[in-house]
């Protein structure tokens, strides 16, 4: 199951990440290789990858027979070990810095030797992340946005030990599947989390403080600022375990008051709330 003929990369992670980087590569012609260690994830994202370009034939933005090959393109692979050696592999499992550091040591062999190992992290240090690898020179941050297929940005992102010729290599590769790769430095948040999570968590703060109904505050942002979804729906379409966790690295790693999660969040996800993916969150998706 070698990828080295033609294009080929592997995502690890069939997440709501993973399933939407497999897609893209996919459509760009490239072999991808997709491994979960939950086999059923893996299902869902191959029938919700069906479904998606069943809808852009429909829509007539691609041919039946694009659609069908992009499908055969993606190979579902039960067993890590058997995922093969690729020029790219990016890494899109749980934001659980343990869980990264301990898969990054077990694939950094299945990228080929002058290849590119990428984490879709949306904060945890890239620095620290390369470290648990022998070949932080060509580790970097590949961070995608949700709906991956519909959002043109990567957030390219250098850790301290990052080669230039890395991040060259990395904004051509992004450049390859139609995204706008943009560049930034390791920092807690990096750019997009950044600004987005304290406005995201204000909002919840004006929610739990009864300053409008959520629909309010949605409309209020959408309407006002012309943003395609307000905060609310928006934190519910990235999910609120997310929100919470890169929150609570810009609190704790930025060290300051004003990136403290709300309350009401942390209630959420203790109540497993988590929007979209649990189909209740600030809405309801039933
Ligand atoms: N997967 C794939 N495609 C999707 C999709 C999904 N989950 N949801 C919508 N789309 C596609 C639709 O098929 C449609 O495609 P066509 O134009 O080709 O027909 C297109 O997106 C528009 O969809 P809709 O008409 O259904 O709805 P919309 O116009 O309201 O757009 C949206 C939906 C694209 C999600 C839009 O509301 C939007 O851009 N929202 C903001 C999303 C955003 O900010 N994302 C970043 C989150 S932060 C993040 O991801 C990083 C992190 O680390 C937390």
């Amino acid at each position: 199951m070698s990828g080295s003929q033609g294009k080929s990369m592997a995502v690890i992670g069939a997440g709501t990440m993973g399933r939407g980087i497999a897609q893209v590569f996919a459509q760009s012609g490239y072999e991808v290789y997709m491994h979960d260690t939950v086999p059923a994830a893996m299902e869902s994202a191959a029938g919700q990858i069906e479904k998606l370009l069943k809808r852009a034939v429909d829509k007539g933005k691609m041919s039946a027979d694009d659609a069908a090959a992009t499908q055969r393109r993606i190979h579902t692979v039960p067993n890590l070990s058997n995922i093969g050696r690729h020029p790219l592999i990016v890494e899109a499992v749980i934001e659980n810095p343990d869980v990264k550091v301990e898969l990054l040591g077990s694939i950094q062999s299945m990228v080929t030797d002058d290849g590119i190992l990428a984490t879709n992290t949306s904060s945890i240090s890239i620095t620290q992340l390369a470290a648990a690898t022998d070949r932080p020179d060509r580790f970097i941050g590949m961070h995608f946005f949700n709906p991956v297929p519909v959002m043109k940005l990567v957030e390219v992102v250098r850790g301290l030990q990052t080669s230039d010729e890395t991040v060259k290599r990395t904004i051509a590769l992004a450049e390859s599947v139609g995204k706008s790769p943009v560049e930034c430095n390791d920092h807690p948040g990096f750019v997009a989390n950044r600004v987005l999570m304290p406005m995201i968590n204000e909002a919840i703060f004006a929610l739990q403080e009864g300053v409008a109904r959520a629909e309010a505050i949605d409309d209020i942002m959408k309407l006002g600022m012309n943003h395609p979804m307000g905060p609310l729906a928006l934190a519910d379409l990235i999910g609120l375990d997310v929100c919470l966790d890169i929150l609570q690295v810009l609190h704790r790693d930025l060290g300051e008051d004003r990136y403290r999660p709300c309350p009401l969040l942390r209630k959420m996800v203790q109540a497993r709330r988590l929007g979209r993916k649990t189909k209740q969150g600030f809405y309801c998706y039933e």
